[in-house]
C-alpha cells in the first residue's frame, strides 16, 4: 500500500563531485548524485575533456597496438591466488561485506525487543565520476610503451568493462543475506501485522538493496513474512538517509592530497619503471588501486590489479579513504556529524515511542504522520549511503578517536577504518533490549557485528539505559548546537 509513496526518480541520478575538487572527489566522495553547479563543475570539465583527449589517444594507441607485433612481452602471469582476507578488508570503502566481529548474545535474562537497521547499498560498479577518473589513469598506463614488468603483462590486451553506479550481483546478494540473517537474528519479534517498516533513500541502488534485503527476509520465513519498502525519501528534498543538504560542509581534501603525497610516490616510480612511458602521477595511484576492488567485486574472481600492489601499499590505500571519511563526514570536517543528526533524531523517536523532534534534514510532513512515520513498529529497516552513515556514526559518538588523524602518519591502533565501518552493505543495528526484573531499558549499538561500547553512556558490555542514551546524544537533541544554521550561513 506505502509502496512507491514518493515516486522513484531516476533521470536525476547523474554523479557528481559534490564539494570535492577534481582530484579525490571522482574516486572517493562517491555517494553523492546531484551535479552541483559550482567549483567542481570546471574540475569535472577539466576531467573529461581529459578523459576525450585519452579515449581519441588511446583509440588510436590500440589501433597501432592491434598491427603492431612487438608488444607482449609474453612474460608467464603469476597464477592467481585466491583473495588474501588481509587485503580485502583494506580496501576502504569499497571493501565487500565483512562481518567484524561474531554477533554476541545478550546476557541471560535479556531479549530485544526493538530494532533498528540502518544499511548501505550493497557492492557497486564506480560512480560516474569515479569510472571517468579511472579511465584516465588507466589511458595513461596504457601509454606505456612496453612493460617491463610481467605483472603489467594483462595490459597488452585490456579492455575496461565495468559498468556504472549500479549494484553487481554480489552487491544484490549481499542485501539479500543481510535480509535473511536479520530475520533469522529478531524473528522473535516478527508478527503478521507487524513486518518490518523500510525506507530507502531514492538512489537506484539504495532502492535496489532494500527490495533485495526484503527479498532475503521473505525467504528465510519461507514467505511467511514479506515486507515491503515502506517509503522512498528523494534525495533533492529533506532526506535523512543522504548527505546533500548541508552546501557549507567542506571536504577531505587538504589531508588525502597530503597522504597521497607521501604513500603514492614510491609507486608511481615503480610503475613508471616497469611501464617506460606511462609518465603517472600520484594522482594516478588511488584510481589505479581502486580497480583491485571494483573490478574483483564485479566478475567475483580477484582482479589482475590487486597483484600489482602490496599489502603494506592497500593499507595506505585504507588511510587514504579514513582521512577521507574522516575529514569528510566525521570528527574532522565542522559540518560532517551534523548531516547525522536528522536520523539520530528519528531512532530517538523510535526508541522512546515518542514522535520526532528535529529541525535540520528530516522532512516534517512525512515524520509526523503514522502512515510514514509509524511508532508502533518492532523492527525499522532504512538503506543508505556510506557519507550520511559515516556523519550518523560521529553525530551519535560512535568511534571517537584521541585525537585527529594524522595525514602523515597513519596510527596502526586507530578504531576509524572505514573498510569495517561502511563496506558495502555495512550496518549499524541498534537494538533495544528488556531484561526481567529491571523496569529500565537499555540500548546496544553494533556496526557489522562488532558491539560498540556506548561509553559515552556508560556502556557496560555495551549495554546503556534508554535514558542515559538519550540523555548523551545532546549534540542531536539541539539540532547540531548550531551547526544546522553553519550549512547555509
Ligand atoms: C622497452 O622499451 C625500452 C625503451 O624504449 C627499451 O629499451 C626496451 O628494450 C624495451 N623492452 C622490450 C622488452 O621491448
Ligand atoms: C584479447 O582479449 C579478447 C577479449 O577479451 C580475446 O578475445 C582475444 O583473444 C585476446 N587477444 C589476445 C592476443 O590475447
Ligand atoms: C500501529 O498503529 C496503526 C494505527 O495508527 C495500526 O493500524 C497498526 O495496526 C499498528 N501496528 C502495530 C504493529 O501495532
Ligand atoms: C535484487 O534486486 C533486483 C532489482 O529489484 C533484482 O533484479 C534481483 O533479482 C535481486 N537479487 C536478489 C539476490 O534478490
Ligand atoms: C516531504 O514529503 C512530502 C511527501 O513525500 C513531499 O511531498 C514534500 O515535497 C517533502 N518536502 C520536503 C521539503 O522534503
Ligand atoms: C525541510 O528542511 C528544512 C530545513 O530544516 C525546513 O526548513 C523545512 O521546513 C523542511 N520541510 C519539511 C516539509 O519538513
Amino acid at each position: 500500500m506505502l509502496e512507491r509513496l514518493a515516486p522513484q526518480v531516476k533521470t536525476q541520478e547523474t554523479q557528481s563531485l559534490g564539494s570535492d575538487d577534481c582530484e579525490i572527489g571522482f574516486a572517493l566522495s562517491d555517494e553523492k548524485e546531484h551535479v552541483m553547479l559550482s567549483r567542481p563543475t570546471r574540475c569535472i570539465c577539466i576531467r573529461i575533456l581529459e578523459f576525450a583527449a585519452l579515449v581519441l589517444f588511446s583509440s588510436l594507441f590500440l589501433a597501432w597496438l592491434a598491427l603492431s607485433s612487438t608488444r607482449t612481452t609474453g612474460a608467464p602471469f603469476p597464477a592467481a591466488s585466491p583473495l588474501s582476507v588481509d587485503v580485502d578488508h583494506l580496501w576502504a570503502q569499497y571493501s565487500p561485506y565483512f562481518p567484524v566481529a561474531k554477533y554476541k548474545p545478550l546476557p541471560r535474562g535479556c531479549k530485544v525487543s526493538q530494532v533498528n537497521i540502518i544499511q548501505r547499498h550493497g557492492s557497486r560498479f564506480p560512480t560516474l565520476g569515479a569510472g571517468v577518473a579511472i579511465q584516465v589513469s588507466l589511458a595513461r598506463l596504457l601509454r606505456a610503451r612496453n612493460f617491463t614488468d610481467p605483472r603489467l603483462a594483462f595490459l597488452a590486451n585490456y579492455t575496461y568493462e565495468l559498468g556504472q553506479d549500479d549494484l553487481v550481483a554480489l552487491g544484490a546478494s549481499e542485501s539479500f543475506s543481510a535480509g535473511a540473517l536479520q530475520f533469522e537474528r529478531y524473528r522473535d519479534i516478527v508478527r503478521h501485522g507487524n513486518l518490518p517498516f523500510v525506507r530507502a533513500s531514492s538512489s537506484k541502488r539504495v532502492v535496489e538493496s532494500a527490495t533485495n534485503w526484503t527479498a532475503g527476509f521473505a525467504s528465510a520465513s519461507n514467505e511467511m513474512f514479506k515486507p515491503k519498502v515502506s517509503l522512498i525519501l528523494l534525495e533533492y528534498l529533506n532526506d535523512t538517509l543522504t548527505n546533500k543538504m548541508c552546501p557549507n560542509a567542506g571536504n577531505a581534501n587538504e589531508q588525502t592530497h597530503h597522504w597521497q603525497s607521501i604513500f603514492a610516490r614510491p609507486i608511481v616510480h615503480r610503475l613508471n619503471q616497469a611501464a617506460p612511458g606511462a609518465n603517472l602521477v600520484d594522482i594516478d595511484i588511488p584510481y589505479l588501486m581502486s580497480l583491485c576492488p571494483f573490478e574483483t567485486v564485479a566478475k567475483r574472481t580477484k582482479s589482475h590489479f590487486c597483484d600489482l600492489f602490496t599489502q603494506q601499499e592497500f593499507e595506505a590505500f585504507e588511510y587514504y579513504g579514513d582521512l577521507n571519511k574522516f575529514y569528510g563526514f566525521g570528527y574532522g570536517q565542522t559540518l560532517g556529524r551534523v548531516q547525522g543528526v536528522g536520523y539520530v533524531n528519528e531512532l530517538l523517536a523510535r526508541l522512546t515511542g515518542k514522535p520526532v523532534q528535529d529541525h535540520t534534514q528530516t522532512n516534517r510532513t512525512l515524520d509526523s504522520s503514522p502512515v510514514t512515520f509509524p511508532l508502533n513498529r518492532s523492527i525499522y529497516v532504512d538503506f543508505s549511503h556510506d557519507n550520511t552513515m559515516v556523519a550518523i556514526y560521529a553525530a551519535l559518538g560512535l568511534f571517537q578517536q584521541p585525537k585527529h588523524l594524522d595525514p602523515a602518519h597513519p596510527d596502526p591502533d586507530r578504531t576509524w577504518m572505514v573498510s569495517r565501518m561502511v563496506p558495502f552493505s555495512g550496518r549499524m543495528v541498534t537494538e533495544k533490549v528488556q531484561c526481567s526484573g529491571k523496569t529500565d531499558q537499555f540500548v546496544r549499538i553494533l556496526v557489522n557485528d562488532a558491539v560498540e561500547p556506548l561509553e559515552f553512556c556508560g556502556g557496560k558490555h555495551g549495554l546503556c539505559e534508554l535514558d542515559a542514551f538519550v540523555q548523551s546524544q545532546g549534540y542531536a537533541r539541539s539540532d547540531g548546537a548550531g551547526d544546522f544554521e553553519k550549512c547555509f550561513a
